[in-house]
Parts: structure tokens; sequence; C-alpha cells
């Protein structure tokens, strides 16, 4: 699956699912840019990138700024001249329950990361992807499909959301030659509760699975590279699970 010259955008590239999707296509000879927040955790990836396939571009941003997010698609077009792949993968965990009165803050902050973000990143990078007929891969979660624990809804929302967000594209850019396609992991192994500002307890619930198992994040990467490849051409609109059974507990 060799992403020679292709050019792709990794949002959330500095941890978890993001650093390894970033390492994987640098690895298939792409030229990745990566995002986030935190340059340090972007430098070291991007360390990893280089070790083995190209230097990637580090892009300093918060997907959930206009201005960064016309940054991103700028710099990206101005390094590399092209985009072929976008990976909207940056997101957020807040928990807020009705009765706690902490949901309105946790919606507002989840829907600008989770979901605004990536319909903004989207419009601007479109025309690009048009361009070269290339494909979007959206990061979902089965949150989208079943919801999780009470203070969880934000996110479940977001993700709700950003499933049909996928359908809606794939739709309107299927006529252009893009695709559009959601990945919805189940629980996997990263930092994201605690780079949310969280403790882990509240998700204990969330990592009983069938298979007993909670994935890595390459395992993650492994299916967004082989949805973005040519391998997927016949592939467009869909939301590929990989939960480790555990939407079968719904
Ligand atoms: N882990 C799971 O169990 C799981 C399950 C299903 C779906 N997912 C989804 O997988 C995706 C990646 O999550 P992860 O588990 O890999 O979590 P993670 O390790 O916390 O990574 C999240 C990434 O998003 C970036 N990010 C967050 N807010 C950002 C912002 N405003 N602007 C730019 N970058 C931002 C973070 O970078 P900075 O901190 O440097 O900004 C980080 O690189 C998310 O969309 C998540 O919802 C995760």
């Amino acid at each position: 699956m060799s992403f020679k010259n292709k050019v792709v955008i990794v949002t959330g590239a500095s941890s978890g699912i993001g650093a390894a999707t970033a390492i994987l296509f640098s690895k298939e000879g792409a030229n990745v840019a990566m995002v986030g927040r935190n340059e340090q955790k972007l430098n070291n990836v991007a360390k990893q990138c280089a070790a083995v396939g190209n230097t990637p571009l580090v892009i300093r941003a918060d997907v959930a700024n206009d201005n960064d997010a016309r940054r991103i698609v700028n710099d990206t077009l101005k390094t590399f001249g092209r985009l072929d792949v976008l990976v909207n993968n940056a997101g957020v965990v807040q928990y807020g329950t009705i009765l706690d009165g902490k949901v309105l803050e946790a919606y507002d902050k989840i829907m600008a990361i989770n979901l605004r973000a990536v319909v903004h990143i989207t419009m601007l990078a479109a025309p690009h992807l048009v361009n070269s007929k290339g494909n979007i891969v959206n990061v979902s979660s089965v949150a989208a499909q079943m919801h999780v624990t009470p203070p969880f809804m934000s996110y479940c929302t977001s993700k709700a959301g950003l499933d049909h967000f996928t359908r809606g594209c794939a739709l309107e850019l299927a006529e252009k030659g893009v695709r559009v396609n959601a990945i919805s992991p189940g629980p996997v192994e990263t930092d994201i509760i605690e780079n949310s500002g969280s403790t882990a307890e509240a998700t204990a619930a969330a990592v009983q699975t069938p298979l007993g198992r909670v994935s890595q994040s390459e395992e993650i990467a492994d299916l967004i590279i082989y949805v973005a490849s040519d391998k997927s051409v016949g592939i467009t609109g869909s939301v590929i699970v990989t939960d480790n059974g555990m939407m079968l507990k719904k």
C-alpha cells in the first residue's frame, strides 16, 4: 500500500491513534503534515516518522481555531504542493451530565474540536482533494452508536454527528471522485482520558469487551491506511467498526 508522492494531513498526530497513523503513513512513503497543539510531543512523533520515512511537516495548531485551521491546509499546500488524504483524528473527551450542571461546558468544548473543526477543515481541504481525487478518513467512535456512561453524553453526541457528516460529505463529494469514510474504534489504549484532564475510573465500564481486550493505536492506524488506500476504491460513506465486539453488547 504505497503512499509514495502522496500528501496526508493527520490531525491529532502528537499522541495515540494520530501518532501511530502519522508514523505508518510515513513508513508507506507519504509526506505527512502532523497537526497538534503540544509541540514537544509533535516533535517526538516527527522523529519517529523521519526514522521510517520522509521528514514530516509539523504544524502546531488548534483545530478549533479558525485561523489555525486555514494555516493547516495552507501550510501543507505551500510545503508539499498537493493534498491526497485528510485524516480528521483530533478529539477530546470531557465529562458532564445534565444533573451535575456540566453538560453544556462539555458540549461546547467537545463539539468545537470533535465536530465543528472537522466540518471546517474538510471544507478548506475539499477543493484540493477534488484535484487529487483523494479521500477523507474521520476517526469516530462506537460511542456514536451506543451510549457508554452518562458523563460521556457530549462525546457520544459529537461522534454521532461525525458519522452523519461523513455520510453527507461522501454523498456530496462522490461525483467529484472523492471518498469519505469513518473508522469507529471501541476502546483503544491511549492517553485520551488523561489528556482531557479526567481520570480513568469513569471509563472502567467501557473497556469490558467480548474479546476481553482493548485495541492498540497501531491496529486503528492499519485500518485508516487501508481505507485511505486504492485497495478501498469502492468504499465511501461507510462507518467501519473495530471494537473487539463491544457493539454486540449494546
Ligand atoms: N482511545 C480510545 O479509546 C478511542 C476510541 C474511539 C475513538 N477514539 C478517537 O480517536 C481519536 C484520537 O484519540 P486518541 O485516543 O488517540 O487520544 P489522544 O492520545 O488524547 O490523542 C488526541 C489527539 O488529538 C489532539 N487534539 C486534541 N484537541 C486538539 C485541538 N484542539 N487541536 C489540535 N489537536 C488536538 C491531541 O494533540 P494535542 O494535545 O497536542 O493538541 C492528540 O494528538 C479521537 O478523535 C478519539 O475520539 C479514541
